[in-house]
């Protein structure tokens, strides 16, 4: 893992817009893992800038998100289809028939989540996966448990996320109590993996991810089997982890 510190937010947001724009310049018909949250909101500010000031071109990029909440429809405002529309793909050239997110109202989720993996891997898997990572150190909405998950799956979320979500909706009864979320296999099957945090609440899951050992009660620690993942992190984030 290579980790690159960052100041503050904004510091974090543009490095890490940085690397990303650099894929889509490297190969435009690249395939991004993408992710939702607090967190990304810079990053996505960032490649919009870019695109603006005529450096990107999101064309032929073809875009994979990492969860949904299971039953919100995508014109939610609160779902991760709205949230990637509205934070990125309404600004860009991205051809949003290239751009998927977990569909909040699958039927049949099992076959789905199924087909989901299936179109990823059909792709040719993810360039760069983008993540965020959960004050418990989740990725997507692979919750701590007892075991690595592998393919998209359906999970209960743990209190202490609807608790961190709730923050976004009227009450915290409104938050859904399931979502749909890439494995952990998907994630890893990405050939970069870039992972963004800030602020003091990340600091012992960025340190655990980074350090700690590779368990699922630390999905994220997973990470350090991966050959090419790059963390870009702020000081509160980084605080825990040795100054290298
Ligand atoms: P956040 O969420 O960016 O809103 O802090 C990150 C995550 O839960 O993955």
């Amino acid at each position: 893992m290579r980790i690159l510190r960052a100041k503050d937010y904004d510091d974090m947001s543009r490095k890490a817009a940085n690397i990303i724009a650099a894929q889509v310049q490297l190969k435009p018909d690249c395939v991004l893992g993408l992710a939702t949250g607090s967190t990304p909101i810079g990053t996505y500010k960032n490649l919009v800038a870019a695109y603006e000031a005529g450096d990107l071109d999101f064309s032929e990029v073809k875009s994979y998100n990492l969860d949904e909440y299971r039953g919100l429809p995508g014109d939610h405002d609160q779902s991760y289809r709205y949230f990637m529309n509205v934070n990125l793909f309404d600004h860009v050239n991205i051809d949003k028939a290239n751009t998927h997110v977990p569909d909040g109202l699958m039927e049949d989720y099992e076959a789905a989540c199924a087909e989901y993996d299936a179109a990823v891997a059909a792709a040719g898997h993810q360039d760069l996966q983008l993540l965020g990572i959960g004050n418990n150190g989740h990725i997507g909405f692979n919750e701590p448990c007892d075991s690595f998950i592998k393919g998209t799956h359906c999970v209960d979320l743990t209190e202490s996320t609807i608790q961190a979500n709730s923050r976004l909706f009227d009450s915290i009864d409104d938050v859904p109590r399931q979502a749909y979320t890439m494995g952990i296999g998907t994630i890893m099957g990405a050939k970069m993996i870039l992972v963004i945090a800030n602020g003091d609440a990340k600091a012992q899951a960025v340190h655990d991810m980074c350090y700690g050992p590779v368990v699922p009660s630390c999905p994220a620690s997973i990470l350090q089997l991966h050959p090419n993942v790059v963390v870009v992190a702020d000081e509160a984030a980084l605080a825990l982890c040795p100054a290298e």
